[in-house]
């Protein structure tokens, strides 16, 4: 019941974009006044969010609430006025399942979370935008990864490195030169020199990063200048282990909460989204929100 009033203002189209801005500011705004639930929310379903978390358990990976009204994905993170400061508190970032990542992560999981379609329109983005197969010097790391990366079949590179938090998964992904098995909710400081990636990589899984900020500047930090990163998503997660803003939200919050990582970590050039889903309301939402690394920076 509470799920349906949580639009803020109108949603209609033309309102959309300065609603969103302004669901983020309200949302500081409001913050002491009441739960956060009823202060985000533009152009999703929550009613439908909501009958999906009940059925949830521990291991699935569900589907949340998706885009059905409100400005192209494109348009959403254009414009946007940002608040002084970071729009999030503490407990955005929480879990329902607060045991160690580690064990949720412990056994190797060879299923991808994704439909076909929506895998197809990722890798035939990356194929739009990934420098050329075997480019001299190109290093890309996978963040958040497991046995597949949704890379151009066949594509190769000096260095491709995969971060996730199951070797077994890491071993057998085809695409990978190297890997490392690390926590960052625990430690969010990446295990790579300065300057040393041209791509960062992360599908499905930027909504279980509990200090997102912290990683961003990470993600800045090892980005040569005008580096990419892109940062890929649909509408199903492991519920129990997503942070707390996110399964409260839909498909439109998410690409603002992703966008607002870019924008506060720094470092980055302005944020943009495109939605590459495969065929809208009949196969999984594909989104990327994907920013350079300022060549200041
Ligand atoms: C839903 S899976 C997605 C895997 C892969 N990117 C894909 O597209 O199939 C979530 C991934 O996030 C990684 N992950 C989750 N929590 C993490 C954490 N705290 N630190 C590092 N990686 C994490 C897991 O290792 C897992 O591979």
């Amino acid at each position: 019941m509470m799920k349906t009033a949580n639009f803020v203002g109108c949603v209609c189209y033309t309102c959309a974009i300065t609603n969103l801005s302004r669901a983020v500011i309200k949302k500081w705004d409001l913050r002491v006044k009441g739960p956060r639930r009823m202060v985000l929310g533009i152009g999703a379903s929550f009613l439908s969010q909501f009958m999906t978390v009940s059925a949830a358990t521990t291991n699935s990976f569900i589907a949340l609430a998706s885009i059905t009204s409100g400005p192209s994905v494109s348009e959403i993170l254009q414009n946007v006025q940002w608040p002084e400061q970071f729009p999030f508190m503490e407990d955005d970032f929480q879990r329902f399942d607060e045991t160690p990542d580690s064990l949720f992560y412990e056994a190797p999981r060879f299923v991808t979370h994704i439909d076909d379609p929506a895998i197809a329109a990722l890798t035939k983005y990356y194929s739009k935008v990934f420098p050329p197969s075997n480019t001299p010097g190109v290093s890309i790391l996978d963040m958040c990864s497991s046995w597949v990366s949704h890379f151009p079949s066949g594509y190769k590179q000096e260095r491709v490195v995969g971060l996730g938090m199951n070797e077994e998964e890491l071993k057998r992904n085809p695409v990978l030169t190297e890997y490392a098995v690390q926590d960052l909710n625990v430690n969010p400081k990446l295990p790579f020199d300065d300057n040393s990636f041209d791509i960062i990589t992360n599908v499905v899984s930027v909504d279980y990063l509990t200090k997102p900020l912290d990683v961003f500047k990470e993600m800045c930090r090892i980005l040569k200048p005008g580096g990419l990163t892109i940062m890929s998503f649909s509408n199903r997660c492991f519920w129990t282990k997503a942070i707390s803003i996110w399964t409260s939200t839909g498909d439109a919050d998410h690409v603002m909460i992703v966008g607002s990582y870019f924008h506060y970590a720094g470092g980055f050039e302005p944020p943009q989204a495109v939605d590459i889903s495969p065929n809208p309301g009949r196969s999984d939402p594909m989104y990327v929100v994907y920013s350079r690394k300022l060549s200041t920076a």
